[in-house]
Order: structure tokens, then C-alpha cells, then sequence
């Protein structure tokens, strides 16, 4: 019976040792691309005037609401503004919402980005503001990995809360509360990676 307990820890060790070498092999961070596309982003702030075309748009926001999402409820509305037009159209309708701000301030909130993505949550549900950011990092990831900078802004929502026409030029259903934006577009610069501070992040033993 001993020699028999003997023999089953060491095919579960052998085992064990073969499943940790296959993860290995099948998923090393040399050369790993999804860990090269998530180290290499960074914020872009300044663009070259070409546009994204939608169908690439199109596989970037597949990608987006792919993220997961709090019992699938994908709790998020997502509009998408790559005409020049209509872009200027909200920019001024941001501005006569927020006649105390400087407009250039609010023409240049959205970095000159040739798309902008507005995405709006569901504040009925307490975990929509998660769901809308593993949205936009999908989108963003998935945009780095065409070649699309992009930058995530948090300012444009705040001139958009006071701007209900540019509000509902964008189309959101009732309810639903603008909460980031993104700028998207092929990327005129190549900015250094700013620093993370790791000691935020501690193993618990
Ligand atoms: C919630 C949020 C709001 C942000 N708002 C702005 C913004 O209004 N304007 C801007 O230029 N960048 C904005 N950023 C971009 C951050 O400044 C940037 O992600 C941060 O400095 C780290 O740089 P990196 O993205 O290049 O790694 C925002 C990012 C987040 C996540």
C-alpha cells in the first residue's frame, strides 16, 4: 500500500512538473505579443489629421464590448465621432454649455484626435463604471494593436454634463450618464512610457 501511495505522488509530481513546463512553452513572455502591445501603449496627444476607417473602427469596438462585463449586462452605450463636422458641431455646443470655460481649452480637451469614442454607463447598475472601463482598455489595446493611438479623457465629460444639446446629439438612451471618452487616430508622436510604482501592488502571503 506504501510502495502504491509512493508511485501516485510521483506521477502527481511528474504531472504537475509537465503541466507547469507546458504553460511555459505555450506562454512565454519573450516575445508575447498581447505583453508587448499592453507595454508598448501610451497616451497619444497629438495626431496625424487622416481619419481611422470604420471598418477598422469596426473591429476595435468588437473587440471593445468583448470585455467582460458584470452578469454580461454590458452596461454601456458607445458612440463613435469621426466626422469632422459633427465633431466641431459638439465642440460648440460644449462650449455655449460651459460659457465660463476658455473654448479653446474645450476644443483641445479632445487632443486633436481625428475619432472620438463617448461612452456612457448605467448608473442603475453599481458595477457599470468597471464594465465602461474594461470596455474602453479593450478598445484602446485592441486600437494599439492596429497601429491607432489613443488617449482616454476624462475632461470632455465634465464639459459634456453641463451641455445637454451636445448630450443629445450623441444619442444616449435615458438614463445613461456619459463617463470617458476616448480619442483615437494614427499617432504623430512617441511618447516615453511614464513611470508605475509598483509598490502599490504587494503579495499577500
Ligand atoms: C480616467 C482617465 C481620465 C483621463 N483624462 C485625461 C484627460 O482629460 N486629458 C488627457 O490628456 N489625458 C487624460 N488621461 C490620460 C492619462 O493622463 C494617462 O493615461 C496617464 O498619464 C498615464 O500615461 P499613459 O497612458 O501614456 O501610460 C486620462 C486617463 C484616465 C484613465
Amino acid at each position: 500500500m506504501k510502495t502504491l501511495h509512493i508511485i501516485l505522488a510521483g506521477l502527481c509530481l511528474t504531472l504537475a512538473a509537465a503541466c507547469a513546463q507546458q504553460q511555459n512553452n505555450d506562454r512565454t513572455e519573450e516575445g508575447n505579443a498581447v505583453i508587448e502591445n499592453i507595454m508598448s501603449r501610451r497616451s497619444i496627444r497629438a495626431y496625424k489629421p487622416c481619419t481611422v476607417a470604420r471598418d477598422t473602427m469596426q473591429t476595435i469596438l468588437e473587440c471593445g464590448i468583448n470585455a467582460p462585463s458584470g452578469m454580461n449586462r454590458q452596461s454601456w452605450e458607445v458612440r463613435v465621432v469621426d466626422n469632422p463636422e459633427t465633431k466641431a458641431e459638439i465642440v460648440q455646443l460644449m462650449a455655449a454649455g460651459n460659457p465660463d470655460v476658455d473654448p479653446g481649452a474645450i476644443k483641445g480637451c479632445f487632443r486633436g484626435a481625428p475619432v472620438m469614442v463617448f461612452i456612457a454607463n448605467d448608473p442603475a447598475y453599481d458595477f457599470s463604471v468597471i464594465d465602461c472601463g474594461l470596455l474602453s482598455e479593450n478598445i484602446m489595446l485592441s486600437g494599439w494593436s492596429l497601429g491607432v493611438g489613443s488617449v482616454c479623457l476624462g475632461s470632455p465629460v465634465r464639459f459634456l454634463r453641463n451641455a445637454p444639446e451636445a448630450l443629445a446629439k450623441l444619442g444616449f438612451s435615458e438614463g445613461y450618464t456619459p463617463v470617458i471618452c476616448i480619442g483615437m487616430g494614427y499617432p504623430a508622436e512617441s511618447p516615453e512610457a511614464k513611470p508605475r510604482d509598483f509598490g502599490k501592488v504587494r503579495f499577500v502571503d
